[in-house]
């Protein structure tokens, strides 16, 4: 649906849009998010939300209205220090990552990452296929460090961050509240460049 409406950009040393197959054969097409996604993006977030217990919102909590959802990816399109991706297959957005730096010069040797992969495409190497174009931009952007934060119970996304190098730094104490009413850790992760 969308996946025709971006010329190519660079943002690392991959040009985007990239086409990668995922492990069940099918075709994906990874490339930043524009503007014209917003609706999709509103549409998909909060379904995101239902899907896992990993994620800061809780079902609901999610306010974005289309039209404020387009004035930020416009501001993200043309801010050098944020980016975003999707991942399209068979013209339907299944997966979302991005990587935000501060405007600081202390703190801008570094940038904070996110991923999401739609629950009926996890497994297939999409998350590890986001984080490389995450990590590609980085490089390209010449950061030191790239890091994220992930709470303790979700193993899928802990597992598959320390496959890709990064190692724990820190932890915030009973910072969440889980789906199962108990307090659990923010994990802080990074990889060094
Ligand atoms: C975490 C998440 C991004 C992983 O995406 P994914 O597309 O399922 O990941 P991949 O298929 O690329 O798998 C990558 C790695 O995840 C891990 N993984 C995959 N399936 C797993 C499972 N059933 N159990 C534990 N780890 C698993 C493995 O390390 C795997 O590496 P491998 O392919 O060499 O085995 C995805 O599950 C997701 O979006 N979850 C909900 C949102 C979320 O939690 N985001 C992260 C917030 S910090």
């Amino acid at each position: 649906m969308n996946e025709a409406t971006t010329s190519p950009s660079t943002a690392g040393p991959q040009v985007l849009p990239i086409s990668c197959t995922l492990a069940d054969g099918r075709t994906c097409v990874i490339r930043p998010m524009v503007e014209s996604d917003a609706e999709e993006l509103i549409a998909l977030i909060p379904t995101t939300h239902l899907e896992s217990d990993g994620l800061k919102y809780l079902p609901g909590e999610f306010k974005m209205t289309v039209e404020q959802e387009r004035e930020y990816l416009r501001q993200r399109v043309n801010n050098p220090k944020m980016i975003g991706f999707v991942a399209v297959v068979e013209g339907r957005i299944v997966a979302l990552a991005g990587a935000w730096s501060q405007d600081f010069r202390r703190l801008a040797h570094h940038a904070e990452l996110g991923v999401t992969v739609v629950k009926e495409f996890w497994g297939l190497g999409l998350g590890r296929k986001m984080m490389e174009v995450v990590l590609d931009w980085g490089a390209h952007r010449g950061l030191r460090k790239m890091y994220l934060q992930v709470f303790d119970h979700n193993e899928r996304a802990i597992r598959l961050y320390r496959d890709m190098g990064f190692v724990e730094e820190g932890r915030l104490r009973e910072d969440i509240l889980r789906g199962d009413g108990t307090y659990g850790d923010t994990i802080v992760m990074a990889r060094y460049y």
